[in-house]
């Protein structure tokens, strides 16, 4: 079967497609030219076990471990080598390398003059390591430096020679997905363009598989304010669907901290049975699944002792939902990219928060369970919809539904995203829908949804439903989760 280039599609590559795209891949910028696959698969074979992110994870998973990453990206190599020893002494079990806006936009011109420039001014100028322009040997000083698992994180429609020389330095995982990062991050990138440059990521990712090194991906959109944790799930769960088509073998499913505990703690307890549900009806069994948390996402309080109540519990919510591992905030990210010490004890205080937590046993926590119910059954609707709308192809049926808002994102900068479903949180700060436009959630979840946010207005001067949500929106940063 070949099926026709201009329908998208989640089949599987044949060679010649992706050797032909991958020419011009390389072509890109110069350093292209030192990628071998055949090269860089050798040299992530002789790499210690625990320096690959896949075999890190099926350890956490099996001794019940959550471990934590913190996010870090400067503009030069020695730098970054410095910077992740430094996070690594203080802990870090996987190691970031948060990649800079001009390389996500795959302008290395201008990447190149941050570079320079950083160098001029005696410290970093740009907001990541611009990954393509050090180029392969470059960054394989960074994997040749450090003893853990490192992530190339970068979040953006096309990241295809970033992710060649990244996993051919010898990274491996990256953060990963065409639904999520087009909704969550663009605005006029094409879906179907976006998830052909992601099938071309997978299926290099597949090309390694096959001569025996397992990369992984972590699967998350990036925008999670208020966006209820079923919608952001789905949308995983589809990017999964394509990566794994293509040969990924190790994905991380993300949630975004919303510090309603019960239900953050319910989506991740989830994920799993949800994720191997997907994942096994397309036969992809040997997918192995992981989950992560990326600390809250949305606005931080200024006053850093604030922060730390949101960054400690955002440890709590992930171990009450069982997480494989973490990524972590600073008490500097009210105010932009931390200081290496504000990064660490980010990361410091999430680990001691877990630590301590380690050996209790709670109690199962009732309201746990009854989110769960409830984002199980809301994440299969989407999902199921979007793959009918598909005719069973989850390529096809994410661009459908997102059309049809079926799928649709509060907030999503997209020009496709319908718009139409409106978030709140309810009288126990749980995130809600006020109005549902196309999504389909079952009947009964609807009026669920409707009699909670109804007991928070219940008795209050009535406000108008941007009102509140912009209040919704701003709460946290001004230190609480429910507005008065
Ligand atoms: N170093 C550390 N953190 C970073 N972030 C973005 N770039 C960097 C960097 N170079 C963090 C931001 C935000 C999240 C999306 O990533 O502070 O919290």
């Amino acid at each position: 079967m070949n099926p026709s280039r201009n329908t998208p599609s989640m089949a599987r590559w044949d060679e010649d497609r992706f050797m032909r795209m991958r020419q011009g891949v390389l072509a890109n910028w110069p350093t292209g030219a030192e990628v071998d696959l055949d090269e860089a698969a050798a040299y992530h074979r002789a790499m210690a076990p625990t320096k690959n992110t896949a075999w890190t994870l099926r350890q956490a998973r099996a001794h019940g471990k959550t471990l934590v990453q913190p996010r870090a990206g400067v503009a030069d190599v020695d730098a970054q080598i410095a910077l992740l020893q430094r996070l690594r002494g203080a802990g870090a079990d996987l190691l970031p390398t948060t990649v800079d806006s001009y390389t996500r936009e795959c302008r290395y011109a201008d990447a190149e003059r941050g570079i320079a420039q950083s160098r001029e001014a005696g410290r970093s100028l740009l907001n990541g390591l611009p990954a393509v322009n050090h180029g392969l040997r470059e960054c394989r000083r960074i994997a040749d430096a450090v003893d853990a698992p490192l992530f190339a994180r970068t979040a953006s429609p096309d990241c295809r020679l970033t992710h060649e020389i990244m996993y051919g330095a010898g990274y491996t995982s990256c953060t990963a997905g065409a639904i999520v990062f087009s909704l969550g991050y663009a605005k006029d990138y094409p879906l179907a363009k976006a998830i052909e440059s992601w099938q071309y990521s997978y299926r290099m990712m597949g090309a390694y598989h096959e001569r025996g090194v397992t990369l992984s991906v972590e699967h998350y959109l990036p925008i999670s304010t208020l966006v209820p944790q079923s919608m952001s799930m789905a949308c995983v769960l589809l990017d999964s669907l394509i990566a794994a088509a293509q040969g990924v073998r190790c994905i991380s499913l993300g949630i975004g901290q919303q510090c309603h505990l019960a239900q953050d703690a319910a989506a991740l307890r989830a994920y799993p049975a949800l994720g191997r549900h997907y994942l096994d009806a397309f036969g992809f069994h040997d997918v192995e699944l992981s989950t992560v948390m990326s600390q809250w996402m949305g606005g931080f309080p200024p006053d850093e002792g604030q922060a730390f109540g949101v960054i400690c519990m955002a440890a709590l919510a992930g171990y009450l939902g069982g997480v494989t591992y973490m990524i972590s905030k600073s008490p500097h990210e009210a105010i932009g990219v931390p200081t290496t010490e504000a990064n660490v004890h980010g990361l410091t205080a999430s680990k001691m928060v877990l630590r301590m937590l380690a050996d209790q046993q709670l109690a199962p926590i009732a309201e746990i369970a009854e989110e769960q119910a409830i984002i199980e059954a809301e994440t299969r609707a989407i999902v199921d919809r979007a793959l009918e709308l598909g005719d069973g192809d989850a390529a096809l049926g994410a661009i459908r539904a997102i059309e049809a808002g079926v799928i649709d994102v509060p907030f999503s900068p997209h020009r496709s995203n319908a718009n139409q479903a409106l978030p709140a949180r309810d009288w126990r700060g749980a995130v809600r829908l006020a109005q549902f436009g196309g999504v389909p959630i079952p009947k009964a979840i609807r009026e669920h949804h409707e009699a909670a946010l109804a007991r928070r207005s219940a008795g209050r001067v009535q406000r108008a439903p941007w009102e509140l949500l912009l209040a919704d929106v701003n709460a946290i940063s001004e230190g609480m989760l429910l507005p008065d």
